[in-house]
């Protein structure tokens, strides 16, 4: 059986810089696998490369879903492989309600010309669920997604769209970051519930403190785009006692 997700000795250019200088990494469905490391060591980079984000250039090595490189898939088809990135900095989308990007969603997957129709009706009390999950009321839906959203409410939208749209990989870029005690919760309550039915996640974060809540299978600290170090859950806690310099170097 092929591997979920298999990253391989993975080199990114960006602009021209070397940010990601070999890293291996491999998610089973099921699995949470944390990644945490310094600002800038390359967190962000190596989740915008496997949802193929346009600029990030693999120069070497490969990316493999399901036995299957996925490095010459544009976005959208890497999206509907079962490829979802929840964003550190979800961008606004002026004129997008989040109910039609997930209706757009949708049906792309269920191969529906139309992008403005529901194929499947259901989803939209699906979303006011995942939405009432998140603690954001159903008004949500039809919003401008992330215009005038608090910091908060973003990290909580983004992760009630993961739940909605059913991807086999989940990658999830600091959504702790900026929420309040009671979001942190939330989001490892939905984390540990996408995990239970059978999703891989990749769980980019900073903090112990979400992984207390989520023990994750595997935690890999990246240090100036390479693996410095990999461990279970105690990693993260030595991480916050004594900072990436020390742990990188033991
Ligand atoms: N478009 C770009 N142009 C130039 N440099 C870039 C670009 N995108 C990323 N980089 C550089 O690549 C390095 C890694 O950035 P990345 O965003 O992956 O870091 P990170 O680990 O996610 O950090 P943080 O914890 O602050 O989110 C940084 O030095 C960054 O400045
Ligand atoms: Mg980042």
């Amino acid at each position: 059986m092929p591997e979920l997700l298999e990253i391989r000795d993975l080199h990114v250019d960006v602009e021209g810089k070397r940010v990601l200088k070999g890293v291996n990494l491999t998610l089973r469905p099921g699995e949470v696998h944390a990644v945490m490391g310094p600002n800038g060591s390359g967190k962000s980079t190596l989740a915008y490369t496997i949802a193929g984000r346009p600029g990030y250039e693999v120069v070497e090595g490969d990316i493999l879903v399901e036995g299957e490189s996925i490095v010459d898939l544009e976005p959208e088809e890497r999206a509907l492989k079962g490829i979802f990135l929840g964003f550190q900095e979800p961008p606004p989308l002026p004129g997008v309600r989040l109910s039609s990007l997930v209706v757009a969603a949708v049906n792309k997957r269920m191969g529906v010309e139309s992008l403005s129709r529901a194929a499947d009706p259901r989803i939209f009390r699906k979303l006011v669920e995942a939405l009432q999950k998140v603690g954001l009321g159903p008004e949500y839906a039809q919003r401008e997604l992330h215009v005038g959203f608090s910091g908060g409410e973003k990290k909580r939208a983004e992760v009630a769209q993961a739940l909605v749209l059913d991807p086999k990989i989940v990658i999830l870029d600091e959504p702790d970051s900026g929420l309040d005690i009671d979001g942190v919760r939330i989001v490892a309550s939905i984390i540990k519930e996408l995990r239970d039915s059978g999703k891989g996640i990749l769980l980019i974060t900073h903090y112990a403190r979400l992984l207390q809540y989520v023990k994750p299978d595997s935690v890999t600290v990246l240090l100036d785009g390479r693996v410095a170090a990999r461990g279970g859950p105690e990693l993260a806690e030595e991480i916050e006692k004594k900072g990436y310099t020390a742990v990188a170097r033991a």
